[in-house]
């Protein structure tokens, strides 16, 4: 597959089919995926693969947790500026109400919005998940390095069949992945990620999100 395949065929896939994926391709993705660059050969990343009966009992725990406290445990960066300006706000909104409509959920539906929300703890039904967190330490640019891995494995996995969806929201349970996953205290959970098999049946899956043009973020000099 030509990276721009895997570029253009990678989406954020919010419906997963119930079919296992291969530790031997996990292992693979992530073996090619630590090529990623990073300043100074840092390589910052720290990942977690969770799949099988752990995903269950992990899964499990979390539902639990969600019927006391729905909103989680804060987060301990924030996910979004507080004070999000144009055009960055009127991107998010969009996207926002697009994937709400392609599964037919109206702006009013705030139960409807919820539930939707809340499959992003179940991991959208990926029979593997990973989560990935980064030495406190770390500055901006050893994040940029972190989100250039994360990346790496989402375009490899298109190359194995495979669909991913990368999920900040896992960081309002980091004190609970934290505990499970035994994720030392130096570190900072950045974010979890589904891993599987799309399943292409489920209309969620069809959102195609918007790109602003080149003209609207290049500024080309002597080219
Ligand atoms: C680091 C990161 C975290 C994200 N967290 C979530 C999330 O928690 N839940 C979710 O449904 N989508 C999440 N997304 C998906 C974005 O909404 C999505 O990438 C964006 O709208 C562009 O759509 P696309 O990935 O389908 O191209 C995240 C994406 C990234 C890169």
């Amino acid at each position: 597959m030509k990276v721009s395949e895997a570029l253009e065929t990678r989406i954020t896939t919010r419906a997963f089919l119930d079919k296992a994926v291969s530790g031997e391709s996990l292992r693979q993705i992530l073996d090619v995926a630590k090529r990623a660059p990073s300043g100074g050969n840092l390589q910052p990343w720290h990942a977690w693969v969770l799949g099988g009966d752990e995903l269950v009992r992990f899964k499990a725990l979390i539902r639990e947790k969600m019927a006391v406290t729905p909103r989680g445990e804060g987060t301990e960066y924030l996910i979004y500026p507080p004070e999000l300006t144009e055009p960055y706000k009127a991107r998010r909104f969009k996207v926002g109400e697009d994937m709400y409509a392609s599964i037919g959920v109206p702006r009013e539906d705030k139960a409807g919005r919820l539930r939707q929300f809340a499959r992003n703890f179940e991991f959208f039904g990926a029979p593997v998940a990973m989560f990935f967190a980064i030495d406190r330490q770390m500055q901006q640019g050893q994040w940029a390095d972190l989100g250039m891995f994360i990346q790496s494995i989402m375009l490899l996995a298109r190359e194995h069949g495979l669909h991913t969806a990368p999920q900040e929201a896992w960081a309002i349970w980091h004190k609970t992945a934290g505990e499970f996953l035994s994720i030392p205290p130096e570190l900072m959970l950045f974010c979890g990620m589904g891993i599987g098999y799309m399943d292409e049946t489920k209309p969620i899956n069809r959102l195609r999100t918007d790109r602003a043009p080149l003209s609207e973020f290049v500024t080309f000099t002597g080219i």
